[in-house]
């Protein structure tokens, strides 16, 4: 949704703006031509690979570029080391790149046999082979159940249970194949997705404890807008976008009086203007071009 990020930010020539998720640098570079000349673009993102990219994919533009390698919930300290107090758009682009999927080596695939990380900040202690072979049965479902909305997440915790009882689970294959011994084969046929989808998606989300982070960022990322300026979020996940949904929600009314009372005790305005009254999502020509978009959601917000 390259274009509809782009129109609702509305990044101007010489703008301040944050791409807070750099990834494989699609949006960057199309902010980057949006705030030339004499913009500052600052570029985030927790995976040192997305850092290096855009060291090598932005050199070229006019604008003036600041990388940091680290999660955007760091957003206040992150922009108080390059002496910023504001911009004019902030870009969230939730989930997992191209690149960690298909060249990380990082286990985020079901289809490739690799170690089971699936970090995204290599820096961190926890992969998921850690959690796999460490949690409690009750933990593992739970996370299953909750971030994947997995229905067999009871059976295939017991069976993950069972098996690094024998041996550790240390690759993405050898976990996938235990969710697909795990799944009734009829009901594993009625699914449209692999049957390890939903359960590599849930591990990823616990490891690199994504809701919490977005929780924490969304609690004051307009803070850090200009009046006027924008925040864009791309969100993969009902979960995500629910964080999104609420906090906008609160922001636009400003009043936090409980309901019951006559009138307003708090005083608190507005802070901000929801500019997509209703959730954006990709058009049937570009989930077409690029299956992985289907269940992209955009919420954009304007600071009053
Ligand atoms: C979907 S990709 C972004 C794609 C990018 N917008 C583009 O046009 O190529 C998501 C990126 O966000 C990064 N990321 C996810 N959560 C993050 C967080 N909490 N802090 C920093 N980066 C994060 C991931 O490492 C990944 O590189």
């Amino acid at each position: 949704m390259l274009n509809e990020v782009v129109s609702y930010l509305d990044c101007r020539p010489g703008n301040t703006c944050i791409d807070c998720t750099l990834g494989g640098c699609g949006h960057a570079r199309a902010i980057c031509e949006k705030i030339s000349p004499g913009g500052l673009f600052i570029g985030i993102d927790q995976d040192i690979d997305a850092i290096a990219n855009a060291e090598k994919v932005l050199q070229n533009h006019s604008a003036e570029i600041h990388l940091f390698h680290g999660n955007f919930y760091r957003l206040p300290e992150i922009l108080e080391k390059f002496n910023i107090a504001s911009a004019d758009g902030i870009l969230l682009d939730l989930g997992v790149s191209l690149h960690q999927i298909e060249d990380s080596g990082r286990g985020f695939s079901f289809m490739r046999d690799e170690p089971l990380d699936m970090r995204m900040d290599v820096r961190s202690a926890d992969t998921a082979a850690s959690f796999v072979n460490n949690l409690a049965q009750n933990d593992l479902a739970k996370i299953f159940k909750e971030y994947g909305e997995e229905r067999w997440a009871g059976q295939i915790a017991r069976n993950i249970v069972n098996i690094r009882r024998q041996t550790a689970i240390r690759t993405s294959k050898q976990l996938a194949q235990i969710v697909v011994d795990s799944i009734p084969r009829r009901a594993a046929s009625k699914q449209k997705i692999h049957p390890a989808t939903r359960v590599f998606m849930a591990l990823r989300i616990a490891v690199n404890r994504e809701l919490e982070r977005l929780a924490s960022f969304m609690e004051y990322a307009v803070d850090f807008l200009n009046p006027g300026g924008r925040l864009c979020v791309l969100s993969f996940h009902s979960l995500e976008d629910r964080i999104v949904k609420q906090r906008l929600k609160a922001l636009n009314k400003g009043c936090t009086c409980p309901p019951q009372l006559p009138r307003c005790v708090c005083g608190q305005k507005p802070q901000i203007r929801i500019l997509t009254k209703k959730v954006v999502r990709p058009t049937d020509e570009e989930i077409a071009a690029n299956p992985m978009a289907r269940s992209t959601r955009l919420r954009a917000a304007e600071k009053i």
